[in-house]
């Protein structure tokens, strides 16, 4: 099979997985309704052609802190990206470095903050989850910041879990599950030998490191489960900004005020974002609520977004609604489970193309000229959502 786009990842990528993995990342929160409008919300905004405009020096360099990217997208933090491909998170770091791109650690990640930052030349970026177990957050900001992270992301939106009925059914959780992933694990061998049997150790790298005595995957997920904090506010999270001398960016914000509290609270950036449709299904998709927070914030701080991006194209859609930089969650996860660093690479390479035509033929030969005037305002799913792109 050719691989020509991000959808063609997802397809070969079902087919490789076993099926406890793909849905556990194609799936979302309750009926997916957020996850389905995530995409065809970004699908149906109308960018504005435009010709004749001498397109021949184009650049998609952006600077973001003190980073310049090559273009303006950083994969974004996902769990257990080394179930995905053999010690993935390095793979998948190495494809971002070598392109001049961020790459986020998550907290949950199979490959601890000591594998993967040393394995690439660039600083990663680290993001930690809100736990009960303050130990373990500050273990883990010290070690990011031992191991050169600058760049913290935090994630903010999951206060509790959300429902993924998805997992229950795939044998992700739920009766039966261990011995149900064995036998999928069986009917796929090329995953099994690569990531099952060659890929391990398989545990939640940062948490072991810090509790140290691994007895696997689903005590370390138990731990969890037990361990967010629906309690938390803005001013629990004082003495991490007094800890972490860095850029913090605040990830899960979707409404204009909390995007204000943000700026309040002295945040560096936000990531506009519903966690990819994976949290509250029923809220807006990122691509409806980012038009009003850019209106409240633009400039106060770095506007990140993510949920949704499938292409370049929505790469340049998201900009245009006011992002300075976008994560791509999904897209970079199939590429990576299908050929490994080298998916990942084909499909940062992918993005870049598209990204570029849609420059071209919206006549923005940088970064700061994709605005409002890239879309056509009287189009699109957007313009009759209560965040109106103005007229
Ligand atoms: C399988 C999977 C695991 C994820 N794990 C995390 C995580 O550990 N921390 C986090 O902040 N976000 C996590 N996310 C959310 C992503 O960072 C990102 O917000 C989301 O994937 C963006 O949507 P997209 O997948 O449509 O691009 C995860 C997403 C997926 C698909």
């Amino acid at each position: 099979m050719i691989i020509s786009a991000s959808t063609d990842y997802r397809a070969a990528a079902q087919r490789k997985l076993p099926p406890f993995l793909f849905h556990y990342a194609d799936g979302g929160a309750y009926a997916e309704h957020t996850l389905r409008h995530n995409v065809s919300d970004l699908a149906s905004i109308a960018l504005r052609q435009r010709v004749l405009k001498n397109m021949s020096e184009l650049s998609l360099k952006t600077q973001l802190f003190d980073e310049t990217l090559s273009m303006p997208v950083a994969l974004a933090p996902v769990g257990l990206t080394g179930m995905y491909a053999r010690r993935g998170e390095v793979q998948a770091a190495r494809a971002a470095a070598a392109h001049g791109i961020p790459f986020t650690l998550s907290t949950v990640s199979v490959c601890p903050i000591e594998e993967v930052a040393p394995a690439i030349d660039r600083p990663m970026w680290f993001q930690l989850y809100v736990l009960k177990d303050r130990g373990f957050m500050r273990n883990a900001l010290e070690r990011a910041k031992a191991a050169g992270v600058k760049t913290l992301v935090f994630t903010v939106d999951m206060p509790v879990p959300g429902a993924r009925y998805r997992d229950a059914h795939s044998g992700m959780s739920g009766k039966n599950g261990p011995l149900r992933r064995v036998l999928q694990a069986m009917t796929h061998p090329e995953w099994a030998w690569d990531v099952g049997v060659m890929g391990r150790p398989h545990d939640l790298g940062n948490i072991s490191k810090y509790r140290g005595n691994p007895t696997g995957l689903a005590d370390y997920i138990g731990w969890l489960g037990n361990n967010f904090d629906p309690s938390i506010s803005w001013k629990d999270l004082e003495w991490i900004r007094e800890f972490w001398d860095g850029p913090m960016i605040i990830k899960g914000i979707l409404d204009a005020d909390d995007a204000r509290d943000a700026v309040k609270f002295g945040a560096d950036g936000i990531v506009v974002s519903n966690h990819g449709g994976r949290q509250l299904d029923g809220v807006l998709s990122s691509a409806r609520a980012l038009p009003a927070i850019a209106d409240a914030v633009k400039g106060d701080l770095k506007i990140l977004a993510d949920s949704g991006i499938r292409s370049g194209l929505d790469v340049v859609r998201m900009i245009a609604l006011g992002a300075d930089t976008v994560l791509i969650g999904r897209a970079f996860l199939y590429a990576l489970a299908v050929h490994g660093q080298a998916g990942v690479k084909n499909l940062l390479e992918l993005f870049e193309k598209e990204m570029r035509v849609a420059m071209v033929l919206t006549g923005a030969k940088s970064i700061s000229e994709i605005t409002r005037d890239s879309l056509v305002r009287e189009l699109g799913a957007l313009s009759r959502s209560h965040e109106a792109i103005p007229a």
